[in-house]
């Protein structure tokens, strides 16, 4: 995430204020305020939260097949062999939340082992979470499924049902990688309050490797990745009535080890004009559109932010070539 959660109006805040106001149409405000504010700053920027619409979530499952995007199936590999391992630390009869569950599908090793008793799939996306329940429910009929579709980076209330039963937590994927490493502290303190004190976060960190490795990551042959970064700019114009041309830009991704960070951007072909929600955004040729940051971590700096946050890691798991890691943190 490119922005800082703090002074920003959460959207279930916003409902509660205003509830004669549909949902979407709350939904859709934040979002062309968040792109608008995106592209008159210096840099231009827009958050990766809104990468995943329909489409972009279905690109984002298309990019974990690639034969480039290492992480997932890494990730996989590492839940295959510890899942019971790691899911002994969590309380017995444990609600466990997921922030960020897209598929679901690394979650799944996790209820295998038998332990949780109530699941609690987090996603910004509307469709995903919801999709999946039903799915879960099928396949695990003796947990109970409670999706949320919410912004993680906000407060949102948990499901009732949950209010007497201890958690857990787990963020699976890149996607602590996204916040900026002050934001990442912000993030997890949040999530500490939500999981109660002395609870279980399991964290998915990907770490530092060589960098011909991850540029390839993120610049797949097939170009997956390239369309899902060119989908923000559909999303504008079908959700926002903008007049992106997207064949006018192209995608960019590339580490930078300095900021130990692979950088995504939309890099414009040309000088153009183009109009979102009444505004416009003047682009130079070869001016960007920052688009992610994906933060690579060792296993010992993720801990010292982690410690930072007021977690103390208690275990780390990471696959042979040193890849990936599964970090179990407590909250103090
Ligand atoms: C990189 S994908 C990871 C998906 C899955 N957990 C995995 O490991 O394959 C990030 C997921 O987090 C969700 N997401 C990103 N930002 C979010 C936010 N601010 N609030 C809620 N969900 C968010 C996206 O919709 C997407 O499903």
């Amino acid at each position: 995430m490119s922005r800082s959660p703090a002074g920003r109006q959460p959207a279930d805040f916003a409902m509660a204020l205003q509830p004669a106001v549909a949902r979407d149409q709350i939904v859709d405000e934040v979002f062309a305020r968040d792109v608008i504010a995106g592209l008159t700053a210096r840099p231009k920027r827009l958050p990766p939260k809104y990468f995943y619409d329909e489409t972009g979530s279905r690109l984002f499952e298309e990019i974990t097949r690639t034969p480039e995007y290492y992480p997932t199936r890494t990730e996989l590999g590492i839940l295959q062999t510890r899942a019971s391992e790691i899911a002994r630390l969590f309380p017995p009869g444990a609600a466990l939340i997921e922030f960020g569950s897209g598929s679901s599908r690394k979650v799944r090793l996790l209820l295998d082992a038998g332990r949780v008793c109530a699941y609690v799939p987090v996603d910004i996306s509307a469709q995903g979470p919801k999709q999946e329940a039903a799915r879960l429910k099928r396949d695990y009929p003796r947990l109970a499924v409670f999706p949320v579709v919410a912004d993680f980076t906000h407060s949102f209330r948990l499901p009732r049902p949950l209010a007497r039963l201890p958690r857990a937590g787990v963020i699976p994927g890149t996607t602590i990688g996204n916040f900026e490493p002050a934001q990442a502290i912000a993030f997890l303190r949040h999530a500490a309050r939500m999981l109660g004190s002395a609870s279980v976060f399991v964290v998915g960190v990907d770490l530092v490797k060589d960098a011909a490795v991850l540029n390839a990551a993120y610049n797949d042959a097939a170009g997956i990745t390239a369309k899902f970064n060119l989908n923000l700019l559909y999303r504008i114009n079908r959700e926002l009535g903008a007049d992106f041309d997207p064949a006018s830009f192209s995608h960019q991704a590339f580490f930078d080890p300095e900021r130990s960070r692979v950088e995504m951007h939309l890099v414009s072909r040309v000088r153009q004009r183009v109009n979102v929600c009444g505004r416009v955004i003047e682009f130079r040729a070869a001016e960007t559109i920052h688009t992610e940051n994906s933060y690579k971590y060792t296993v010992e700096s993720f801990a010292a932010l982690a410690r930072n946050a007021g977690f103390e890691p208690i275990e780390t798991w990471t696959d042979p070539a040193g890849y990936f890691a599964v970090q179990a943190l407590r909250s103090g």
